[in-house]
């Protein structure tokens, strides 16, 4: 297993060139299951999770090529509409494909995805939306079993607010019979975005970008290309990297208003931040200012970028208190961080961080993969050097993570890892 040595201490200088973004490319795959044909998805980020949900949608018979960032499906082939437990365990998007499979073919059997690494993670809403628009679901032997001659348009109101369960209701009402409601639907940017893919390739969408999308289905739909929007999660990390390293960086290719919650909270801590277009650049203070947040659905600050602002914290001059709305207990980062120095305390579901004056060199385990990216954040300010064990989550999320580092001036090696 890889590991990460990032020798600390070294301001971050430079243009960041930003992927597109991971989530958004995990919906598209499976959204065209829903036409026969050939679609192209430029700006792809070449990942881990882009690559298991490749080798799933192969094994149902699509045929999936990645060259210089754009992905091409050809989805003539496709004759199986099973998603095993093998690739669900791997990642729970697998199940991404349960609606457009349900809604094409009229079948599907896809693996319930169990627990994850920070705690359970139900999928209660996307089976009762499956359900909703008329559905047989039944759970046998660990797996979903969904079948239905045509789906029918339905009112389906969501308690939570789920970006998963938006996106696969939605691309599962797009092909039934009439017209639905999603109500309290997730209005994510990459919601967002897959609603504009569905859209090209002929569904009828209304009340895009906001939490109440009317669709009127169609009878059939057609292949269609799309130009994926920037990763806004890996965009922020490298903000954090900037701000916790006292440099200044310029991120490249991204859409700046997707990440309004994130830069308001590194004005508050006392960065200067100018956009220009899709170009952002950050300068960091001489000091960082503590700074609450509480992750929320977007447009709030996103769970996904909790563990890089704990580890930003961790270096303030002050304390602050990071809460975390989405996933009570999404905090493994936390005892990892105080191997290296920071001074956190849990309080349910939220970390109250008193910044220290410097953190300090450690060998430390990655568990998920935004707490990986945190470590490799806080082994980039601290004393000496810090070992980030278990790199293989980061390559779920982050493409070429290290080269993107070390182009702005990171001491950072990948290097195969004698773990213990
Ligand atoms: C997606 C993102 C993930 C991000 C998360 C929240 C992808 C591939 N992953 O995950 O990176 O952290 O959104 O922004 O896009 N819930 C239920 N029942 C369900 C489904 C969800 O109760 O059936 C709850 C969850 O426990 C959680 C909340 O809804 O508390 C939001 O989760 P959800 O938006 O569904 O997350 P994912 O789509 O799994």
């Amino acid at each position: 297993m890889d590991k990460f040595i990032i020798n600390g201490g070294r301001k971050l200088n430079g243009t960041v060139t930003i992927s597109g973004a991971k989530n958004a490319t995990l919906a598209l795959i499976p959204a065209a299951l829903l036409a026969s044909g050939t679609f192209r998805l430029s700006n792809t980020p070449d990942l881990r999770d882009v690559a298991t949900m490749s080798s799933l949608l192969r094994s149902m018979g699509m045929r999936i090529d990645l060259k210089d960032h754009v992905l091409t499906l050809d989805t003539t082939g496709v004759n199986k509409h099973v998603a095993p437990y093998e690739h669900v365990k791997k990642m729970r998007a697998s199940i991404y494909v349960l609606g457009p499979l349900v809604a094409r073919y009229g079948r599907a059997k896809v693996s319930l995805p169990g627990g994850c690494a920070w705690g359970p993670r139900p999928v209660n809403l996307h089976i009762e939306g499956i359900r909703k628009l008329g559905a047989d679901v039944k759970l046998e032997r660990g797996y979903i079993v969904a079948k239905a001659t045509r789906l029918a348009g339905a009112q389906i109101h969501f308690d939570v607010s789920s970006v998963g369960a938006t996106g696969n209701v939605l691309m599962a009402a797009v092909l039934a019979k009439g017209t639905s409601v999603i109500d309290n639907a997730a209005i994510e940017p990459e919601i967002e975005a897959l609603s504009g893919f569905l859209v090209k390739m002929g569904a009828k969408i209304d009340g895009i970008g906001t939490n109440r999308l009317e669709i009127e289905g169609v009878d059939d739909l057609h292949p269609a290309d799309i130009d994926t929007i920037p990763d806004r999660i890996e965009a922020g990390t490298f903000l954090v990297a900037a701000a916790i390293t006292g440099g200044s960086v310029t991120l490249d290719r991204i859409k700046p208003e997707h990440l309004s919650a994130l830069t308001a909270k590194l004005l508050d801590a006392g960065c200067t931040i100018n956009v220009e277009s899709s170009r952002m650049k950050l300068q960091a203070p001489s000091a960082i200012r503590p700074v609450d947040v509480t992750a929320t659905i977007y447009p709030g600050f996103p769970t996904d970028m909790q563990a890089q602002w704990i580890a930003l914290m961790s270096i303030a001059k002050g304390t602050s208190i990071v809460t975390d709305t989405i996933y009570l207990d999404r905090f493994k980062h936390v005892p990892e961080m105080i191997r290296l120095g920071a001074d956190i305390e849990m309080k349910e579901n939220a970390a109250v961080v008193r910044g220290v004056a410097q953190l300090t060199g450690a060998k430390v385990m990655s568990t998920d993969l935004r707490a990986s990216a945190s470590l490799i954040l806080a082994g980039l300010v601290a004393e000496g050097t810090t070992e980030v064990l278990r790199i293989y989550h980061i390559d779920r999320g982050y493409e070429a993570m290290e080269t993107k580092l070390q182009s702005v001036g990171a001491d950072i090696q990948r290097v195969a890892g004698d773990e213990f």
